[in-house]
C-alpha cells in the first residue's frame, strides 16, 4: 500500500513490508501488531486502505471462544470502508483512489447467484466471511486484500458517510435481511429479540415495512432505551412473555426477528410468534444439535427462516435509503477508538461497559 515515507527517508520500493492489524491469537487475546502488507489475492482482487473498521457481535463469538476457528494468527474483522490502493489486472469496476465499502461476506464471484449479490448462496459453496481464519484475513487493519473485488465492493456515494458505509458492509444488510425474512405486512406486530447493533438495525428495517408495533426485547437498560429512541416499544426480557401475551390478547406477534443467536432466544422466538406467524433468525448459532420444538412449529403452522445476510444483494435497496436520509443507522456507534487501542476496544465491547453498542476503529491511529 502507498503511504508517505517514514521520516522523509527515500522509499526503497513502492510497498512497505508491513501494516498494523488486530491479530486474533485465541479467545480473549487480540493484539495490534505488524502483519504483511496485503497484496491483491489474484488478478480479480484489490487492496483497500482501511479508513474505518467496526467490531461486530460476530467477532465476539471468536473473542469469547464460542465459534471454532481453523487457526489463529490472522487479522480479525469484516466491516470495512476505505480507499482502493491497488487493483489486479482483471478488476474492471474500480480504480485506485475509489472510496469503497467492502462486503463482510463474499462468494466465488463467478456464479450466477454471486453475480446477483447472493453471496451466501454461492453455487460453488465458496461463501466466506473476512477475518475468521488465515484463508481470508480480515479488515481491522490499515489495509485489507479483497478477492473478487468487482462483486465484493461498492463505491461510497455522495451523501453516505464513512460511518454509514461501514454499517452497510454487514449489520444494516443483516437487519434488513432479518426484516425481509419476517415478511412484515403493514399494521402487523413484530418482536425483535436482542438489541445489540444487529437487533437495532433489524428494528430500523422492520419499520420500513410499516408494522403497527415493534416490541424490542433485551436485558440491558441502555439498549432498551436506544430501541425506544428508534421507534421500538422497549420490553425487558424477563417481562417479555407476559407483555407480548397481554399486548396481543394471547395470540402472539405476527413475526419475530431473533438477533441474539442463543439457544434460549431462538426457542422464545418460536413461542412468541402467533399461529401462522413467521420466525426470522439472524443471530448466529452454529450448534448442530439444537433441540427444535417441532410439535410447536407444526401445530402453530410457523414459518421458520434463518440466514446470513446476502450483503451485496441488499445494497440496491439500502444505499439509496441511507443516502436519502430515510435510514440513519449511525446512531449505533457509541465509541470511536484508535486501531492501536484494539485490545481494549474488544474488552469494552465484550463486557458491555460504558453503555457500549458498537465500536468504530480508526486505523490511522
Ligand atoms: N446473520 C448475519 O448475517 C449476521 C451478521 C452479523 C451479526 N450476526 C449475529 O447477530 C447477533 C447479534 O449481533 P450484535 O452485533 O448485535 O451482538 P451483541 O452481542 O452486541 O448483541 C446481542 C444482544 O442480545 C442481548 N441478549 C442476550 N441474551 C438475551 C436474552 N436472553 N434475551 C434478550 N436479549 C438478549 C444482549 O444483551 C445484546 O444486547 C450475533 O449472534 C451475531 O453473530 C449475524
Ligand atoms: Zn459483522
Ligand atoms: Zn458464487
Amino acid at each position: 500500500m502507498q503511504r508517505p515515507e517514514p521520516f522523509g527517508q527515500p522509499r526503497l520500493s513502492g510497498r512497505l513490508p508491513a501494516v498494523r492489524g488486530l491479530v486474533f491469537h485465541g479467545p480473549k487475546d487480540i493484539r495490534c501488531e505488524s502483519v504483511p502488507d496485503p497484496t491483491p489475492p489474484d488478478a480479480r482482487g484489490a487492496v483497500v486502505r482501511v479508513e474505518r473498521a467496526a467490531i461486530c457481535g460476530s467477532d465476539l463469538h471468536l473473542y469469547g471462544g464460542h465459534l471454532p476457528v481453523p487457526d489463529s494468527g490472522f487479522v480479525i474483522g469484516h466491516e470495512v470502508a476505505g480507499e482502493v490502493v491497488e487493483t489486479g489486472g482483471e478488476v474492471s469496476d474500480f480504480r485506485v483512489g475509489d472510496r469503497v465499502l467492502v462486503a463482510g461476506v463474499i462468494g466465488c464471484g463467478r456464479c450466477p447467484r454471486c453475480h446477483r449479490g447472493e453471496v451466501v448462496r454461492c453455487e460453488r459453496l465458496e461463501t466466506r466471511v473476512f477475518g475468521v481464519g488465515s484463508a481470508l484475513p480480515g479488515g481491522q487493519a490499515e489495509a485489507v486484500a479483497v478477492p473478487g473485488a468487482d462483486f465484493a465492493m461498492r463505491r461510497i456515494p455522495d451523501g453516505v458517510s464513512v460511518e454509514q458505509a461501514v454499517l452497510l458492509t454487514d449489520i444494516l444488510p443483516t437487519g434488513y435481511h432479518g426484516a425481509r425474512m419476517a415478511a412484515i405486512a403493514p399494521g402487523e406486530s413484530v418482536a425483535v429479540i436482542g438489541l445489540g447493533p444487529v437487533g437495532l438495525m433489524a428494528l430500523l428495517c422492520a419499520r420500513l415495512f410499516g408494522p403497527a408495533r415493534v416490541f424490542a426485547i433485551d436485558t440491558v437498560p441502555e439498549r432498551l432505551a436506544a430501541a425506544g429512541e428508534l421507534g421500538g416499544i422497549p420490553v425487558p426480557a424477563d417481562e417479555a412473555t407476559e407483555h407480548l401475551a397481554q399486548a396481543t390478547a394471547g395470540q402472539g406477534v405476527d413475526a419475530v426477528i431473533e438477533a441474539v443467536g442463543a439457544d434460549e432466544t431462538i426457542l422464545q422466538a418460536l413461542q412468541w410468534a402467533r399461529a401462522g406467524g413467521r420466525v426470522s433468525v439472524v443471530g448466529v448459532n452454529v450448534r448442530p444439535d439444537l433441540p427444535f420444538p417441532m410439535g410447536l412449529a407444526l401445530m402453530k403452522n410457523l414459518t421458520f427462516r434463518a440466514g446470513l445476510a446476502p450483503v451485496p444483494e441488499t445494497w440496491p435497496a439500502l444505499v439509496p435509503l441511507v443516502a436519502g436520509g430515510e435510514l440513519r443507522p449511525e446512531r449505533v456507534f457509541t465509541h470511536r477508538m484508535a486501531l492501536s487501542e484494539g485490545a481494549e476496544a474488544y474488552r469494552l465491547f465484550a463486557e458491555r461497559r460504558e453503555g457500549v453498542l458498537k465500536v468504530l476503529l480508526d486505523p490511522s491511529r
